[in-house]
């Protein structure tokens, strides 16, 4: 149906953006993605068709993972993670507070127990110190069954994932990179460069399409893994578990005429649509750009707020190189002039966000867990503030941003 064949107050509210003035985050779509998901809409293949399979082959590169998965949202990807990875009732299921709700979420999908490790107060990280430390309890208290550590690298700065494998090994435990913000993220291990999302140090790793993410698929995720058969089963589970002799799943091919279709373990629709893998491809093509645009960016705000009046009221993390930059995170001493700085944003028509309300601060967390808080995590949380980081937005916008946030700071 087009606009124009909508009511008036319909077609006023699709036009409407979410936000009037600067969002803090945006996808940017441009004329070929349009033109790849139309030529699509005009194919015979809606799903799980050819450019899904483009679409995973290139994830599978621009990561350095030997497998993709590509599914219908990162949450999907990160439940099928757990599962793959061993995730049942009774395990233990291990991450960080700062990160969204679907990390944590997933886990008690699977009926594991969630622990919480502090993070690095600055930087928002799962703290390695902190997690030996929780596996340690646990162990003594021998009740580390199937353990599974899920780190986040946060905002885009990527989890020192070498020494958590090193911890992760020495209790048995599995690890999954909740690599959601980190796509294009760049690591260094004794001068060897690895990807987020490459599982070169972990079993598996999960990263999410949504549209404020690096590339936009509407909603979609993937699953990545280095481990074959994971990467067959993950294919499996993402469609209810069915095995379809035609579309040559490896493994237990059942014997059989090509219309058989038969349920070998419980699975879900989590399958990716045509259109969300051909926009994905299309947007995945602009990766390296909007890379450029998001670090040339954050450089910017990082030099701005060195200087006086910022640099008395705001701390910014420091800006390391192969960080993907998905969110700019400025700090206020505290949650006050934090919660006072997003409205003086807000009254202008600029948009930010706080990354992350701790998860165990959630009322079903704190109902189901009890109360609890971690240092670390409530430094974090205290004064940060996340500020429009995406790359369509100009440099005369940031600019103008730079600016509110100078009036701000003179208030203070
Ligand atoms: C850190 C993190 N993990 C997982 C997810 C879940 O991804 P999705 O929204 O695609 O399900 C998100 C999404 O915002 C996220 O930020």
């Amino acid at each position: 149906m087009s606009l124009s064949l909508l009511s008036q107050p319909v077609r006023d509210k699709f036009r409407r953006r979410p936000f009037g003035g600067i969002p803090y985050a945006c996808q940017w779509i441009d004329e070929e993605d349009i033109a790849v998901v139309n030529e699509v809409l005009r194919s015979p293949y809606l799903t799980q068709g050819p450019c899904l399979e483009k679409f995973e082959e290139a994830l599978a590169k621009t990561t350095g993972a030997r497998y993709a998965v590509a599914v219908s949202n990162g949450s999907a990807a990160l439940h099928l993670a757990d599962v793959l990875c061993g995730a049942k009732p009774g395990s233990l299921g291990i991450t960080s507070p700062i990160t969204f709700a679907a990390t944590a979420n997933c886990l008690l999908y699977c009926g594991a127990r969630v622990r919480f490790v502090d993070v690095n107060a600055v930087t928002g990280l799962m703290d390695s110190v902190n997690l030996h430390e929780v596996l340690a309890e646990e162990a003594e208290k021998d009740s580390l069954k199937n353990p599974l550590i899920l780190p986040v690298s946060f905002a885009g700065r990527p989890v020192e994932l070498p020494r958590i494998q090193k911890i992760a090994q020495q209790f048995g435990a599995r690890v999954i990179e909740d690599a959601a913000h980190s796509l294009g993220a760049e690591n260094e291990n004794h001068g060897e460069v690895f990807s987020s999302g490459s599982c070169r140090y972990s079993d598996a790793a999960a990263l999410s399409f949504h549209p404020v993410k690096h590339i936009c698929c509407g909603e979609g995720g993937a699953f990545l893994t280095g481990d074959a058969k994971l990467a067959d089963r993950a294919r499996l589970l993402r469609s209810h578990g069915i095995l379809k002799p035609f579309e040559g799943h490896t493994g237990a091919t059942p014997q059989g005429p090509q219309w058989l279709q038969e349920q070998t373990e419980l699975g879900w629709n989590y399958r990716m649509t045509e259109m969300q893998a051909a926009l994905g491809l299309s947007q995945l093509k602009r990766l390296p750009f909007f890379l450029e645009r998001r670090r040339h960016l954050a450089k910017r705000y990082y030099e701005a707020f060195q200087n006086y009046p910022f640099s008395d009221i705001i701390k910014t993390p420091p800006l390391i190189p192969g960080h993907a930059c998905h969110l700019f995170v400025v700090h206020f001493p505290n949650s006050r002039l934090r919660d006072s700085a997003y409205e003086f944003l807000r009254s202008r028509q600029i948009g930010s966000q706080v990354h992350y309300k701790p998860v165990y601060r959630h009322p079903y967390y704190e109902k189901k867990f009890g109360f609890q808080r971690l240092p670390g995590a409530e430094k974090y949380f205290e004064g940060c503030l996340s500020l429009p980081l995406y790359p369509k937005l100009g440099d005369t916008e940031q600019d103008r941003i730079v600016e509110t946030i100078k009036d701000f700071c003179r208030t203070c």
